[in-house]
């Protein structure tokens, strides 16, 4: 998984400061080493009375520095040094001490010093038991350092370490990772609302039997991710799926085609866009029995009925939102997809071999619009999903919308 150009090649300071969670800190390096950002992380003396500053190196591949005197950077200015290339410092987690420290300008450490002396943005993701964090002294320091254009991200409200529930928990891996990444992102939807169906279907036979198919939901949830991250307000109409939702993303559950259209067209009016990425069931069970089928002798016979085509449906409706359709073709793939395209009538359709993209964390698909086809090498989801919804920015504008 790569992030987008602004972040891409660039690395960030991570700063850990002393709070139970900078064990969740561990997995967020992982991430993002994972999404080829740098990390270089510094750690406050209290942090490493929490995690060793060894579990980090290795996630890193860096040497971790907690010394403002630490001689290891060559020029003996570790405090400017370490965060002169860095696309952000981002803090996480950030102890009320710490928030305090930051409000008032402190720098009698190495990583309040580097905050001190940056020219590139700062973000904070606070975790403290919540009275800390409900403390006015705590309160006024966050107010403080959002007017100095510090980004917060979080807390979140849940469990803490110390027994009690409410605000404070430090926000999760996933959640800190895509948050960097949005900040970074180019707002290319912003403004925009973009509506998505993902995932696969069931279609009752009786009360404990359906017939669904073996899509994940990964694509249409990497592309509700990738559209949020670009700033658009996003709404996913989901069939039953075993995945979190991405962070800002408003979900509905539904578990069949009938209840997919009905949230799709409840959802429809003032949608930008429309991206059809669930694997509908073309047919549903005509008679669904209320009772369990017996077992029998007898072949069983279901008769099938069709289901109404959601995004042909979309796309031929008055003020159509701008639509984008998925083709899963086990061959003659871009032949199929073309002649299903222009059968929809949507501008765009993203092209892949069932077999490849079903259930698979890797995706290669190829965009066919008006100008042609537009091969995508294989790449992650997520990656696949942020140049998709380039070139759906790319169409709008060429387009004047
Ligand atoms: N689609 C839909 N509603 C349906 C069936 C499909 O919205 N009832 C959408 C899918 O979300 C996808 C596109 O139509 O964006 C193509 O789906 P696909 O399964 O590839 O094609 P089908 O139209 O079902 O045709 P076939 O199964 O014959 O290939």
């Amino acid at each position: 998984m790569t992030s987008p150009a602004p972040l891409r090649a660039r690395h960030i300071v991570l700063g850990i400061t002393g709070g139970v969670a900078a064990y969740k800190s561990a997995e967020l390096v992982r991430l993002l080493v994972q999404d080829n950002i740098g990390v270089q992380v510094v750690m406050t003396a209290a942090a490493t009375r929490f995690v060793a500053p060894a579990t980090f190196q290795a996630l890193s591949g860096r040497n971790v520095f907690v010394d403002l005197w630490d001689d290891r950077v060559e020029n003996g200015m570790a405090h400017i040094d370490l965060s002169r290339e860095a696309a952000a410092i981002l803090v996480a987690p950030a102890s009320a001490d710490f928030l305090a420290k930051l409000a008032h300008g402190n720098a009698d450490d190495l990583l309040s010093t580097l905050c001190l002396a940056r020219d590139c943005p700062l973000l904070v993701a606070p975790a403290m038991n919540r009275q800390m964090w409900e403390h006015p002294a705590t309160q006024r320091n966050a107010a403080q350092l959002a007017a100095d254009g510090v980004a917060l991200l979080g807390p979140a409200a849940g469990d803490q370490a110390c027994g009690e529930v409410g605000m404070g928990r430090m926000l999760e891996p996933g959640e800190l990772h895509q948050a960097l990444v949005a900040y970074f992102a180019p707002r290319l939807l912003a403004g925009r609302r973009v509506l998505l169906t993902a995932g696969p279907t069931q279609e009752a036979i009786d009360p404990v039997r359906v017939i669904t198919n073996l899509s994940s939901g990964k694509m249409g949830y990497a592309l509700a991710r990738a559209c949020a991250e670009a700033g658009a307000a996003v709404t996913l109409v989901s069939g039953p799926t075993a995945l979190a939702t991405p962070p800002g993303v408003a979900r509905i559950d539904v578990m069949n085609a009938a209840g997919m259209l009905a949230a799709v067209e409840s959802q429809l009016p003032g949608q930008d866009i429309f991206i059809g990425v669930a694997a509908v069931a073309d047919y549903t069970v005509a008679n669904p029995s209320a009772v369990k089928h017996k077992k029998g002798d007898a072949p069983l016979k279901i008769e099938l009925a069709p289901t109404v085509d959601i995004l042909a449906r979309v796309a031929a409706g008055a003020r159509a939102p701008f639509c984008v359709g998925f083709a899963a073709e086990s061959e003659n793939v871009e032949a199929n997809a073309e002649a299903k395209r222009r059968k929809k009538g949507v501008p765009l359709l993203v092209a892949n071999r069932a077999q490849d993209a079903l259930g698979s964390d890797t995706n290669a698909v190829t965009l066919l619009d008006d100008n042609g086809r537009h091969p995508l090498p294989a790449a992650p989801k997520l990656e696949v999903a942020r140049q998709i919804v380039t070139h759906i920015a790319g169409m709008l504008a060429a387009a004047g919308k």
